[in-house]
């Protein structure tokens, strides 16, 4: 059965690292027969939350757009860039504004709900932004209470190990990339089921 997986990095930097990572992420998801959707955050400005904003504007077209796109698919891969040992104020912004979006189940649910997520990321650094993604994987699960896979990726080196075309130098980070794709391909494929 396919299923089909959304793509977006934490970063709006057109040399992105982390959107190389995407890159190189959906490529070994689309071997293992998903169906993908890169988006670009940059594509999807939103102002910094405020609640007095939501209460005379609303939640923000471009948030709205984006929660229909989440809502179509099955499981998630986020490439997080580690900004001092947290995640970005982009990535954060859209997760809190998408997250004011509420379906109408009991109790209510936000569209990042019902659906598999598998975090990664890059830097030039050795560690790649672990610190990030283990902030970011507690965040999801704790915070938005959504379901994550365990296969996380971190890519040290980032600009030496990945190409722009999503191609990977380093035989251990492409294998530790394909285990990734395939529990998300396989557990968002369970989830469908
Ligand atoms: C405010 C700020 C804080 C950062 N903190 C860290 C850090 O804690 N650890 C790290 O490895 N890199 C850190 N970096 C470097 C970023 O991880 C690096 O620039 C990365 O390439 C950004 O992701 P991108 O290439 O996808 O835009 C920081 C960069 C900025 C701008």
């Amino acid at each position: 059965m396919s299923v089909k997986l959304l793509f977006f990095a934490g970063s709006a930097r057109k040399a992105s690292l982390n959107k190389r990572l995407v890159k190189a992420a959906s490529l070994k998801a689309e071997e293992f027969g998903a169906e993908i959707t890169i988006v670009d955050l940059k594509d999807y400005p939103m102002p910094i939350y405020c609640g007095d904003i939501e209460e005379s504007d609303g939640v923000p077209e471009a948030a709205q757009k984006l929660a229909e796109i989440v809502k179509q698919h099955d499981g998630i891969f986020i490439a997080c860039p580690e900004y001092n040992s947290s995640i970005t104020p982009l990535l954060k912004n859209t997760l809190d504004w998408v997250s004011r979006l509420k379906t109408d189940a009991t109790p209510p649910r936000t569209p990042w709900h019902d659906r598999v997520y598998a975090i990664g990321g890059t830097s030039m650094g050795m560690m790649g932004g672990l610190r990030g993604i283990q902030y970011m994987t507690q965040l999801l699960i704790n915070g938005y209470q959504l379901q994550v896979i365990p296969q996380t990726v971190a890519v040290g080196r980032g600009h030496e190990i990945i190409e722009d075309d999503g191609s990977i130098t380093n035989p251990q980070v492409e294998a530790m990339l394909i285990g990734s794709m395939k529990a998300l391909v396989e557990t968002a494929q369970k989830l469908k089921s």
